[in-house]
């Protein structure tokens, strides 16, 4: 996929919606549909076909309506809010971007993002994302497809630790985590430990400390969590770039977001204590 044009007015724009995103995500302590919709937008990668990924399509209407995509107009409307305000940026670099936020408004890593993705208005078709009742060889078949491995497998996995199921959106229901907008390797630590009253393990989650190749990650994640966070961010930046070659002018804007970043370091801070504190009171809502 051929990168849009990045000048410096889009890299400003980014960095606004970008603030802007992190303010929604407090407020409506909606991380977790916001990384689903990133992963759901991009996961649909065939690296063999160079079709699907991180290319806006999930807001189409027939690619919304497929089965694994339930729920997640919340969170494509969400997002319709930001794009009012920001009309210049794709879809695509959206929802990225807000993956990305959710994952550190939450207390997890930095995640490099690299804007210029174009919008698709083709759909790939359905059935490209992971079935939750399908053992490991299933998730190889779909990871590989989008040419990723089994370490970028068991650390994307990790994103469970954000979340919950919803009985009327997938048929299962409960957070992986006591704490489920915190991101931390609690999502590891509970799969390790076996079943637990009240929280869920997806034939897709038990594979990974059943699978030996697998397992082997797990158990580094457990012990280390900064090898957890390192590795995490490492194969979310590739889930988020499947199929994009980033314009050369995006290299400035990366240098730019880190020194934002650095100068944000405190704001992010208190959007996480905000949206800790506030999961209490918000788990149950239907968001
Ligand atoms: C490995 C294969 C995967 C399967 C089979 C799977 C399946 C599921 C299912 C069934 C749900 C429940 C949806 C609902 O009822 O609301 C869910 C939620 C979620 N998934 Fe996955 N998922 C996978 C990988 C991932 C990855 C790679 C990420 C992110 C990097 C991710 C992030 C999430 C999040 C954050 C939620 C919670 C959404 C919410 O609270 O609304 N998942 N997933």
């Amino acid at each position: 996929m051929a990168g849009k044009v990045v000048d410096a007015e889009y890299s400003k724009e980014i960095e606004k919606a970008r603030r802007d995103l992190r303010a929604l995500i407090a407020s409506k302590s909606c991380a977790p549909i916001m990384l689903r919709l990133a992963w759901h937008d991009a996961g649909t990668y065939d690296a063999k076909t160079k079709t699907g990924g991180p290319d806006g399509s999930i807001r189409n209407e027939k690619e919304l309506a497929h089965a694994a995509n339930n729920g997640l107009k919340i969170a494509v409307d969400f997002c319709e809010g930001i794009k009012a305000k920001h009309p210049k940026i794709t879809y695509a670099d959206l929802y990225q971007l807000a993956g990305v936020v959710a994952v550190e408004v939450t207390g997890g890593p930095t995640i490099d993002f690299v804007p210029g993705r174009k919008d698709s208005p083709e759909s790939p078709e359905e059935g490209r994302l992971p079935d939750a009742k399908q053992g490991a060889s299933h998730l190889r078949d779909v990871f590989y497809r989008m040419g990723l491995s089994d370490k970028d497998i068991v650390a994307l996995s990790g994103g469970h630790t954000l979340g919950r199921a919803h009985r009327d959106r997938s048929g299962f229901d409960d957070p992986w985590t006591k704490e489920p907008l915190k991101f931390d390797n609690f999502y590891f630590q509970e799969l390790l430990k076996g079943d637990s009253e009240g929280l869920l393990k997806l034939r897709t989650d038990r594979v990974l400390v059943e699978d030996p190749e697998f397992r082997k990650y797990v158990v580094l994640y457990v012990e280390d969590e900064d090898a957890f966070f390192s590795d995490y961010a490492e194969s979310h930046k590739k889930l988020s770039e499947l199929g994009f070659t980033p314009p050369s002018s995006s290299l400035k804007a990366i240098t730019k977001n880190r020194n934002l970043l650095a100068q944000t370091a405190v704001g992010v801070a208190v959007a996480a204590t905000v949206i800790i504190l506030s999961y209490f009171y918000e788990i149950n809502r239907r968001v």
